[in-house]
């Protein structure tokens, strides 16, 4: 595990950013998993923004997302597939077709998570995974007690995650989700974690102090031979230097 200290939140954002875009230089036809959630809201804003000003190509680019709400139409304001339609999708100019969500409308859930993860295996792999954090140390959503070897399916939120998550419904929440295990996440070629504010210390303090702990499933992403943590100063507070 490699870890980058920044300065500042913004700092830390500009930094992941250049770092996915060099990597789509490199490999136009980078397939990346996307995480959502208010930590990524500036890292789409200055990826794009990059992209912009580079005229960087990304039309040979997937992308996979990395979780969405069960129990709630895939249009709905709040979920995840609006999220990056909205943050990502239509402000980056790109196609439809490029973006590949799990179906989570089908009412046979197994059969969905197993067709998704044949659409990862059917373009190669993700080569990049971004993430963030739980302020529970989950990843996705993959929740405490989560095995390792996990592959993309149903689950049931946590209470710290419905806490977390609630002020991003007008109306009742979700209690499940369907997400790609950290078996599945643990395939992906490069591992890119981004983590900012003082409610990520100690969710970061436990993936830096322990190794497999199922309390903490972050942990379970130091197995990965390139895996690289972002953190602004609040996130890495409880760190000891
Ligand atoms: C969400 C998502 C995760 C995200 C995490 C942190 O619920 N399932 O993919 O990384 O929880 O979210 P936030 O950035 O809003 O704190």
């Amino acid at each position: 595990m490699r870890i980058i200290q920044s300065n500042s939140k913004e700092e830390a954002v500009l930094k992941i950013a250049e770092m996915i875009v060099g990597k789509i230089e490199s490999r136009p036809s980078l397939v990346i998993g996307l995480a959502t959630g208010r930590t990524m809201e500036p890292l789409y804003k200055a990826w794009l923004e990059i992209v912009r000003k580079g005229g960087i190509d990304q039309g040979q680019c997937r992308f996979f997302m990395l979780d969405e709400y069960l129990g709630i139409p895939s249009d709905h304001p709040s979920s995840f597939r609006t999220y990056i339609k909205e943050k990502f999708l239509k402000p980056s100019g790109l196609a439809e077709k490029q973006f590949f969500f799990p179906s989570v409308e089908n009412s046979d859930t197994k059969a969905a998570a197993m067709a998704y993860e044949k659409s990862i295996q059917d373009v190669g792999g993700i080569d990049l995974q971004i993430l963030g954090i739980g302020t529970n140390g989950h990843i996705g959503f993959n929740e405490p007690a989560s095995e390792p070897n996990s592959r993309t399916r149903q689950v049931v939120l946590s209470a710290e995650t419905i806490k977390a998550n609630r002020s991003s419904f007008e109306g009742e929440m979700p209690t499940e989700a369907l997400t790609m295990g950290i078996g599945t996440i643990l395939e992906a070629r490069e591992l890119l974690l981004l983590a900012t504010g003082s409610s990520k210390a100690q969710a970061i303090k436990a993936l830096l102090n322990h190794d497999d702990d199922p309390a903490c499933p972050a942990t379970y992403l130091k197995r990965h031979r390139n895996f690289t943590v972002v953190l602004d100063p609040q996130a890495a507070s409880e760190i000891k230097q």
